[in-house]
């Protein structure tokens, strides 16, 4: 397998949540039934997502698939769909438990009452019971007493909540309107709630940040001991209000914000465990019979990607109001014919089964299991990927002899390392996708 040469891109090269990107995915000829690619999956637990494509506004950063401000009907039509597609779903995936869950958007709570209650009855049909790992979504102005008393009532073990930042000339360059007072309200209302883990994210690198600015972020957010926090770096793109970085940056802010964060955190009994995440050291990680690596994900409601082993899915990617107003609309009629095969993603080879393991691994603490990959694939980590010893010698990654490991050095260049990992054949599919 080969891999360019690490760190060509930069220390901002991309982040590499999923691999592949969704920009890699393209309509599939013949569509394939979803009981087919499903009897072909090993067993065992799966992930359940659901994807809740609507916002109070659109943030000038986001480049998420949501629809901000939909009209109330469209709301019901989803919701109407969304059974439809899980019905159809519950039956292509057999009888394997859901062993996490997840409700992301979008703004999940921007739903009504009674609609975010109809979301987990979805939930329930598809086989999520409480008491099974379960994170949501929030932002600021709909994490609202009554949203947040439901989600512990049904056993939410973890809240999310998108705060950015705390200073109002940081909101203003991000394009985010909000005000701190609502911030406030709502972390006090997830905290009253007894919900055991809270997250806030985090965005540093807006123009104007500083350190001190940053800093008094953080340790307000610390105000509420959130178990965890995720200290995103601004990334501009492209069809967002922001707009596409193009110059390089050579007083890029970014390096100094971040370091500042992590001794801070440090400080204040945090532990870093990849390059965003940052866990309280008195909070164990949840224990789920999911495993990133070798389970798949079934996701629903349109934006929301699937995964087996072999084959990855979705709706089209779109960015733009237009786009994603004709796919939510298509979605909203769509029959169970349609729900009931995959029409639009991209297949994973051995190979690239291969560069996912690795990617998903090497940039988080607990690391990379050599025998489990050499278990999964039949060969040795470093002899499919001899980049794999120069990150090594030069300090990015730790080898203790049986996990790969991201060492300090690593974890601040993660976004250079990954997608040094994509191979040629998706990197043409995603830079040769219009986007829209
Ligand atoms: C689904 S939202 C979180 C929940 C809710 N919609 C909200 O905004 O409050 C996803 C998170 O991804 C991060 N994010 C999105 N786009 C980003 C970008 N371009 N650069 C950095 N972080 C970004 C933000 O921290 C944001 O809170
Ligand atoms: S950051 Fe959150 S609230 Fe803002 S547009 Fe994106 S998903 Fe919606």
């Amino acid at each position: 397998v080969t891999v360019s040469t690490p760190l060509l891109g930069g220390r901002y090269g991309g982040y590499l949540y999923a691999y592949p990107h969704k920009t890699a995915y393209r309509r599939l000829h013949p569509a394939r039934p979803l009981s087919d690619v499903w009897a072909a999956e090993p067993p065992g637990s799966r992930f359940l997502y659901i994807h809740v494509p609507f916002c109070e506004m659109r943030c000038g950063y986001c480049n998420l698939f949501t629809r901000p401000r939909p009209p109330g009907e469209l709301v019901e039509a989803w919701l109407r769909a969304l059974r439809r597609q899980a019905r159809i779903a519950a039956d292509a995936i057999g009888s394997s438990p859901i062993g996490s869950f997840a409700i992301g958007g979008g703004t999940p709570t921007m739903l009504r009452l009674d609609q975010l209650e109809a979301v987990f009855d979805v939930a329930s049909t598809m086989g999520w019971s409480a008491g099974t790992p379960a994170s949501v979504e929030v932002s600021p102005r709909t994490a609202t007493a009554d949203r947040l008393a439901l989600l512990a009532d049904r056993g939410i073990e973890r809240v999310s909540i998108g705060v950015e930042s705390f200073d109002d000339d940081d909101l203003r360059a991000l394009g985010r309107p909000q005000r701190t007072s609502t911030v406030r309200s709502a972390l006090d209302h997830i905290r009253a709630a007894g919900v055991p883990r809270l997250n806030i994210d985090l965005i540093y690198g807006a123009p104007g940040t500083t350190v001190d600015t940053w800093v008094r972020s953080i340790e307000t957010a610390l105000l509420w001991a959130p178990e965890e926090l995720y200290l995103y770096p601004l990334y501009r793109r492209p069809l967002t209000a922001l707009g596409a970085d193009t110059d390089t940056r050579d007083d890029d802010p970014r390096p100094a914000l971040y370091a500042a964060a992590r001794s801070l955190l440090y400080d204040r009994g945090y532990e870093q465990r990849s390059m965003r995440m940052f866990r309280r050291s008195d909070v164990t990680a949840p224990t789920t019979d999911y495993d990133c690596q070798d389970d798949g994900m079934v996701g629903l409601g349109c934006g929301a990607r699937s995964y087996t082993r072999s084959l990855h899915y979705s709706t089209e990617y779109a960015i733009s109001r237009s786009a994603t107003d004709e796919i939510i609309d298509a979605y909203v009629v769509a029959t169970d014919a349609d729900h009931a095969v995959a029409r639009h993603g991209v297949e994973l080879d051995a190979g690239e089964q291969r560069r996912r393991f690795v990617v998903k691994s090497i940039l988080r603490v607990d690391g990379l299991d050599q025998n489990a990959y050499r278990g999964r694939f039949g060969t040795p980590v470093t002899d499919d990927f001899p980049v794999l010893d120069a990150l090594i010698e030069q300090r990015y990654l730790h080898d203790d002899g049986a996990v790969l490991r991201p060492t300090p050095l690593g974890l601040a260049w993660s976004d250079a390392i990954g997608p040094s990992f994509v191979s040629r054949r998706m990197r043409d599919r995603m830079t040769g996708l219009a986007l829209r």
